[in-house]
């Protein structure tokens, strides 16, 4: 199967699928790196991993939609099985969405329900919770909001800081992400009327 890999930034998970599916893990192929901002690590390693990458810069278009249709295009000339948002900052139009129902992933680092948006390790650490992680899930409309697949939780620690919490769950997320990938890849993930399922090889 053709994966496509949208990216925002570093690419650490980008960097873990790349790992994945060249030593086997992942039984597909990432066919193309997006990215929504220029000059990011991320577009680095699809360059050294000799993976076609290119730039669809939000600040090219003037609505939500036009640079959303801009990404379908070329994502679609890639014609993916499978959509992966890697650290990818941008929220998605209903539009968007809708295109790539149940072949659309994304990774938060939070235990979701729990702290949807942004700066969630500061906002872990903040509240005192004992545990905090990372989700993968399906996209949907919702921000952060679709069919969580699979969560990786973590303890916090007493003297953590957002980065030493961060660098923790961005563990979790490089071991669960090519998991994820390869079940897809293997056609035994699926979403139906919004129940996630996974099937048995
Ligand atoms: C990660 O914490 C991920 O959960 C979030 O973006 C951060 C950076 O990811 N979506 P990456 O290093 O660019 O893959």
């Amino acid at each position: 199967p053709g994966i496509v890999v949208l990216i925002s930034g570093s690419g650490t998970n980008l960097q873990a699928l790349i790992d994945a599916a060249g030593d086997g893990r992942i039984p597909g192929r990432i066919r193309a790196v997006i990215s929504n901002r220029p000059d990011v690590a991320g577009l680095e390693r699809a360059a050294r991993a000799g993976i076609h990458h290119e730039v669809i810069n939000h600040q090219d278009y003037d609505t939500r939609e036009a640079f959303d249709a801009a990404l379908m295009t070329g994502i679609d000339a890639h014609g993916p099985d499978l959509v992966v948002l890697a650290g990818f900052m941008r929220v998605l139009t209903p539009g968007f969405v809708g295109h790539y129902s149940g072949r659309l992933l994304n990774i938060h680092p939070s235990l979701l329900p729990a702290y949807r948006g942004l700066h969630t390790h500061e906002r872990a650490l903040e509240d005192g919770v004992e545990h905090h992680g990372c989700s993968i899930h399906f996209v949907n409309t919702e921000l952060d909001g679709g069919p969580v697949i699979i969560q990786a939780r973590v303890a916090v620690l007493a003297d953590d800081t957002p980065d030493t919490l961060a660098d923790r769950v961005q563990q979790q997320e490089h071991r669960i992400y090519p998991q994820v990938v390869r079940w897809f890849c293997q056609g035994r993930l699926t979403l139906a009327d919004g129940q996630v399922w996974l099937d048995e090889k």
